[in-house]
């Protein structure tokens, strides 16, 4: 190239780099530049992202897409990858007599057959210290001194890159870790499992749903336990449904609701004339149950001598209908459920032990609605569209004053309670908004705050505010810059938040 020819490509460059305000369209004019001025046949620039330690093909001239695709390189990988690490330029005379070009993108493939000679320059373009990327040129029929001027204009363009292409560079790769993160929590997403009937989202929530998630899928015995109106009935059914007996029976028995007179009979079915008024034989619920699910609910209840039958069930999954001889198999899962300290009844003889100890295989526990305050104002939302739907009502929202009262109440009655009271509101409120007045008084009176999250609303805010901040910081793994952004509140705020509460971060990280 003459030398008035090599200012004029320098200087077109230097009018491209300062009128260009697009940072992305401006590397695809320069190389075309040096092509249509030399006897350049391809020339690409590459990026090395500093994460990854790939370096690939950022802008391409004369490469078809599918060739520009295949050109990425490890540090050290071929030319590209070797100038990139030592921070010195290549220049190979004829890559056909040259192992050290390895074709990558498989451009070279025909010239390589062909009559020219292709000499191959690769020059760092270097940030300070960094090398950032190269800039790469195909030529044909070079002298000895034509390649030594080009690899000398190739270095003072690429000199002239290094801003330009650090942006490039830095843009890139939060590019791809921002595509990374999305990637990992789509598939998060995919992987979390999230029951549709229950609802919450509180951390001892999520823990749950794993259970539920991992026990569904086998045969175990379940046992569930939980205050009054935990939602065990419904933990259950979720097992159910999710498990491969879906398909099969969900029988349901509640232990305490059945007379010790007529319990066996409902147990395990009874013959004809067995007892007075069995006119006919009749199945049992854990024949019914044969290759689904039983649900005994409120098991605490149940008679020492209905606790050793059931054993037995446990044991061989066998049994005979009263007044029967013929001995019965089944194949059914169990599922208990019940609001005692069965601990305590069996320490005391009220529950055997061996019985405890069968049932005891996978304890789900439910933890009170008090314990995950965060998972109230979610529930409200589902009953109010709930009783809406039931009741042809169209309540809109809950005041504030409402808002304060269900979340300092201590719920004894769980998430059950919670569904009556929001049932009364919508009922009763004739504006279409929940107002505190429509609760029930016993949310509304000092005492019923006694408990130690709700005696004031300043701690029942600090008790819903620390299990906020937890959650988020539980799925951030720990990120407190992502856990204020999830929040919508600032780092700062995040960090007097987390020395008011004393949380350790560096706890969710795993
Ligand atoms: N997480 C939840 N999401 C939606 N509804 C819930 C949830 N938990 C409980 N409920 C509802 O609350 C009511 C009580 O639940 P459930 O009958 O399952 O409680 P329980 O633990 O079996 O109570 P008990 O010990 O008194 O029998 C039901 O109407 C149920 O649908
Ligand atoms: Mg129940």
């Amino acid at each position: 190239m003459e030398q008035a020819v090599e200012l004029q490509v320098l200087q077109e460059i230097s009018t491209i780099l300062d009128e260009s305000e697009d940072i992305k369209g401006i590397l695809t004019p320069i190389l075309k530049v040096i092509s249509d001025n030399s006897p350049m046949l391809r020339g690409a620039i590459t990026l090395l992202n500093r994460d990854t330690k790939e370096i690939l093909i950022e802008t391409a001239h004369g490469f078809t897409d599918t060739q520009k695709k295949k050109g990425r390189y490890h540090l050290g990988e071929g030319i590209t990858g070797n100038v990139v690490k030592s921070g010195q330029s290549v220049m190979i005379p004829d890559i056909s007599k040259d192992s050290r070009y390895i074709n990558k993108t498989g451009a070279e493939d025909e010239l390589l057959n062909s009559e020219s000679t292709i000499s191959f320059i690769s020059v760092p373009i270097k940030s300070g210290k960094d090398v950032v990327g190269t800039l790469n040129g195909s030529f044909e029929n070079l002298d000895e001194s034509e390649a030594q001027n080009y690899l000398k204009l190739l270095s003072i363009i690429a000199s002239m890159l290094a801003r330009i292409v650090k942006i490039r560079q830095e843009l890139r790769e939060e590019n791809e870790r921002l595509v990374a993160e999305n990637r990992r929590l789509k598939q998060e997403l995919d992987e979390r499992y999230t029951p549709e009937r229950i609802i919450g989202r509180s951390q001892v929530m999520e823990q749950l749903f794993s259970l539920i998630a991992q026990v569904s899928k086998s045969d175990a015995t379940v046992i569930i336990r939980g205050e009054s109106g935990t939602g065990k009935e419904l933990v259950a059914q979720e097992i159910h449904d999710n498990s491969l007996r879906k398909k099969m029976p969900f029988i349901k028995v509640n232990c305490a609701a059945l007379s010790e007179s007529i319990i066996e009979s409902e147990f395990f079915g009874h013959e004809k004339g067995a007892f007075t008024g069995a006119f006919a034989a009749r199945k049992g619920r854990f024949e019914l149950a044969d290759r689904g699910t039983i649900f005994l609910d409120e098991i605490g209840e149940l008679s020492p001598q209905m606790q050793g039958k059931l054993l037995r069930v446990l044991q061989e999954q066998e049994f005979e209908r009263v007044g029967g001889m013929k001995t019965i198999k089944v194949n059914v899962r169990i599922i208990a459920a019940t609001n005692r300290d069965l601990e305590k009844d069996v320490a005391r003889g009220a529950f055997r032990e061996d019985l405890y100890y069968r049932l005891n295989v996978f304890p789900l526990h439910i933890p009170p609605l008090r314990e995950r305050k965060s998972d109230i104002m979610l529930l409200c939302d589902h009953f109010i569209e709930k009783y809406n739907k039931k009741n042809r009502c169209a309540i809109k929202r809950i005041t504030s004053n409402a808002i304060d009262l269900l979340m300092m109440y201590h719920w004894p009655g769980n998430v059950r309670e919670l569904e009556n009271c929001i049932e009364r509101a919508v009922l009763i409120s004739n504006d279409e908004v929940v107002h505190g007045y429509h609760l029930p008084p016993s949310l509304q009176s000092a005492e019923s705050s006694n408990t130690k999250f709700s005696s004031s609303l300043q701690s029942a805010i600090d008790s819903l505010e620390y299990e906020l901040i937890s959650d988020a910081l539980k799925n951030s793994r720990g990120n407190k810059a992502r856990a204020a952004r999830n929040l919508g509140i600032s780092e700062r705020i995040m960090g007097l938040r987390i020395e008011k509460y004393h949380i350790e971060p560096d706890r969710y990280k795993h």
